[in-house]
Order: C-alpha cells, then structure tokens, then sequence
C-alpha cells in the first residue's frame, strides 16, 4: 500500500519534469538548427526572458522594440547553476533549466560546451571576452560589429517568450498544485487513497516556507486537521507528516496550527491506542509545533502533555520512540536555557524581554522532576545505541539541578556511568589510534566524566 503511494507520488513528480524535460528538449533542438547554420562549431543557444506574462502588453512591446541594444543583456554562464534575471539573455552552449522549487530559470555551461566556448573565442579573435554584456552605447571602435554579431547567434527574444509562456503554460506552479491537491483532499466523493496521495503529494511542497504559508492561506490548514481528526490511521499518519513538515521552522504555521487546535489533537493521538508509524509523524509534528514556540510549549505542559509523554515512554509501544521522546524534552530545555543565558543583545531587541517573559512561564524542568523523569531518562543508557546513550547524559545534565540528589541516591545509576565510562575510554583509545579527526566516543567520554564528576 505504502509502496503504492509512493510510486504514485513519485509519478506525478516525475510527470512534471518530463513535461519540462520534454519541452526543453524540444525547445534546444530547435534551437540547434536555428543557430547551427550560423555557427556550426557552438551548441545550443536558449535565450530565456523570465517572468513573461503573455498578457504583459507593456512588456512585450518594451522587448519587442529590439533596435535598442541596453534591450539585450547578456548572461554568462559558468559551470555552476545560476539563477536568470529577468530579461536576460543566454548565449550558446547553454544549458538552462526550469526550478520547479523557485519557479526561477537557471543557466550554466556544462564542460562540453565550456571546451566550445573557448574554441568559439579564439576563433573570433576577440581580445575581450566572447560573451558580451551590451551595455553602453557603440562608442567603442567595433563594438557594433560585435553587437551584430552577437545578436545572430541569439534567437529573437520574442520568439523565445512565447516558447516559454508556452512552457510556463504546461507546467503548473507550486501554487497550482497545491489548489488542485487540495480539491482532491476536500472532495467528499475521495477515496482514503486519493486523500493519502494528495497529503503525501502536499507534504514534499511544503517543505518551502512560502508553500506552508499558501497552504494556510488557502484554508488547507482546516483540511489537515479534517483528516487528523479522521478515523483511518493512514489518513491521521500523513495529516501529521503534513503538518509536522509544514510547522518545521514556520512561526506563521505554528501560530495558525494552535489557534486550528493543533495541540490538543496531537496530544490526544499520543494518548491514545494507534500504531507506532502514527506516532511517529504526530511525535513530529508536535516537535515541529513546540520547537521555538515558547507559547505553546506552555500550552503544551498545561494541557498534560509532559505526562501523555512519561505514559508514552513506559509503554512497550512506546520503546522504540523513547529517544525521540527525550530529545523533545532536551530540546526544550535548552531552548529555555541558552534564551536565558544569552542575555539581551547588544543591539537593543524589542522582542527579546517578551520571548524571556514567555519563557519564564515555560516551567518543564519542575515538572519533569515531579513527573518521575529524573529516573526515567538514565534507562535510555541501557540501550546499545551511542547516540541514544549521548541524548541520554546530555538530558541528564541538562535536568542536573533538579535530578541531582535523585541520581546521587541511585547506586544502579552509580554503577552504568562506571561501566560506561570503562567502555568509553577503551573506544575512545580505539578511535585516538586510528587517528580519526571526528573524536564521537571522546566526546561521549567527556560528557561521561561530567555527569559522574557531578553525581558521585
Ligand atoms: C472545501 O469544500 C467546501 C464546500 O464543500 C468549501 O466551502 C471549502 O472552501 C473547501 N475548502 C478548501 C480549502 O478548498
Ligand atoms: C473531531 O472529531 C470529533 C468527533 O469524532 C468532533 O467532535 C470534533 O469536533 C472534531 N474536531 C475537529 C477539529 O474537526
């Protein structure tokens, strides 16, 4: 099933670029034999205007009248991708490429065409370089040869709109899409399949924070928690993908997402009995929601959410989660920690006594020590995984002030950092031998030695 939905999805990225594939294609080799004739030793030239509404008249006329040579700016290409300005023109041996991300065009020379591109210049015999930006006027002694020739091996800027209106046409924008694939999300005649689609098809475009803002703004916000709030596990496990995805780094999602009741939705999902891959994508999106989001993070602990938590990482089902868990918790921890430690900035920030207000009413650390979790992180130490043991002692450290006397009255505590910091020091040998320049398990060590400085 899962497989299924991917593959669709995947077909549907990969239409989009075999249109524009398909039309690029088209578009060089066309343009190979309007420029062969000319120059027969340089490749393709596509000369691209952007931003080319076809019902621009002004524009077009401005373009249109090709006498004036300040009409004709010339790109030049190198061999990384570079994004095309506006009225812009590319000479030949260009590769140019439609960004389906920022919808912007962009240019480079390959290294085939580079070789060509040096002949070409030789052989013209220009002192200056071949490709010439055409500002100024023919002042210059034989600039305006030059310019006549230069303006031979570039198709007419007319000619080369309306291919890419035409392509601009076939290719729909990220906003487009997103209409259609919440139509199909909205449309009460879907199929679970076509809603999962259409959520997994959502989730790689709001990756960019503009999309995750259209999608607010489009009302798909609603439509997310819609199927959130729905029955079929597969529904609520890519509606949390969704939003979890949508939320990453978004303060104008997040706000929106508490004020949809995000919160709370999330909470009850992770309260209650469903599959662990639903979980997951909520354990996420909840991650996503708090990160940098003092305000719900108060909302959060008010709601119970710290407890929902502790049930979660007791639970069998809960075993494979449980760094994930305490990640979340670390995470907050520090945030609160370094925004206090930071000090106001030099530069005056009217924001900074505010974000420091709401942080203070951020109370986790109280209520993770009440809540038995100076107790329940140490047992992430007993897993193999180093990573799972380095999250582990950093939390520990991270919850020192609280757990202190707690840690220092649990001689089993006492005796796995000891066996740890044993093992820890052969690794850390192990990997100084081999000269690696990353010391992980010295780093390990390290934190190893300070939580047992502390709690011995
Ligand atoms: C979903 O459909 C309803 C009517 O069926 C409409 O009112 C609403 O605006 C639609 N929502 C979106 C985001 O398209
Ligand atoms: C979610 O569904 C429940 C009933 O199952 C309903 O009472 C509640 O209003 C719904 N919430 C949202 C946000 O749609």
């Amino acid at each position: 099933m899962r497989e299924s939905m991917a593959a669709d999805r995947r077909e549907l990225l990969l239409g989009r670029w075999a249109v524009v594939t398909l039309l690029l294609s088209v578009l060089c080799s066309h343009l190979v034999v309007a420029t062969s004739e000319k120059l027969p030793r340089t490749l393709s030239a596509l000369s691209v205007v952007e931003g080319s509404e076809p019902s621009d008249v002004d524009e077009e006329a401005e373009v249109d009248d090709e006498g004036d040579p300040e009409d004709l700016e010339v790109f030049q290409p190198t061999h990384r991708w570079q994004t095309l300005r506006p009225g812009q023109a590319v000479p030949a041996g260009s590769h140019v490429r439609l960004n389906l991300q920022t919808g912007q065009r962009e240019v480079k020379l390959d290294e085939e065409a580079l070789k060509y591109w040096r002949n070409g210049k030789s052989q013209a015999g220009h002192g200056k370089h071949a490709v010439l930006v055409l500002h100024g006027s023919g002042a210059q002694g034989g600039l305006e040869e030059e310019e006549a020739d230069l303006r031979s091996r570039f198709r007419s800027l007319d000619e080369l709109k309306k291919d890419m209106a035409q392509l601009d046409m076939l290719v729909e924008t990220d906003f487009q899409v997103m209409s259609r694939l919440m139509a199909q999300l909205n449309r009460s005649s879907a199929t679970v399949e076509e809603k999962v689609s259409a959520l997994l098809d959502l989730e790689y475009l709001v990756h960019q924070v503009d999309n995750a803002q259209d999608l607010v703004s489009m009302g798909g916000m609603k439509l997310v928690m819609d199927a959130l709030n729905s029955t079929d596990v597969r529904l609520q496990e890519s509606a949390a993908f969704v939003l979890g995805s949508a939320l990453s780094g978004n303060p104008r999602v997040q706000v929106e997402a508490v004020e949809g009741g995000a919160l709370q939705k999330l909470i009850t999902l992770l309260a209650t009995d469903r599959p662990l891959s639903v979980k997951k994508k909520v354990l996420f999106a909840v991650s996503s929601l708090l990160r940098n989001f003092p305000f719900a993070q108060s909302r959060f602990l008010k709601l119970g959410g710290v407890q929902v938590l502790g049930d979660l990482f007791r639970s069998p089902a809960g075993a494979l989660l449980r760094v994930r868990i305490v990640t979340l918790l670390y995470d907050m921890l520090v945030e609160k920690e370094l925004i206090s430690e930071a000090g106001p900035d030099p530069l005056p920030d009217s924001s900074y006594q505010e974000r420091l207000r709401q942080y203070a009413q951020v109370s986790l650390l109280p209520l993770l020590a009440e809540q038995g979790w100076c107790r329940l992180v140490p047992e992430l130490l007993a897993s193999p995984e180093h990573d799972w043991r380095e999250k582990a002692l950093r939390t520990l450290l991270a919850m020192m002030p609280r757990c202190r006397a707690t840690y220092q009255m649990d001689p089993q505590l006492g005796h796995a950092l000891g066996a740890l910091q044993q093992q820890y020091r052969e690794l850390a040998l192990g990997e100084q031998d081999l000269g690696e320049d990353d010391r992980y398990f010295g780093e390990i060590l390290e934190l190893l030695d300070t939580v047992l400085l502390k709690v011995r």
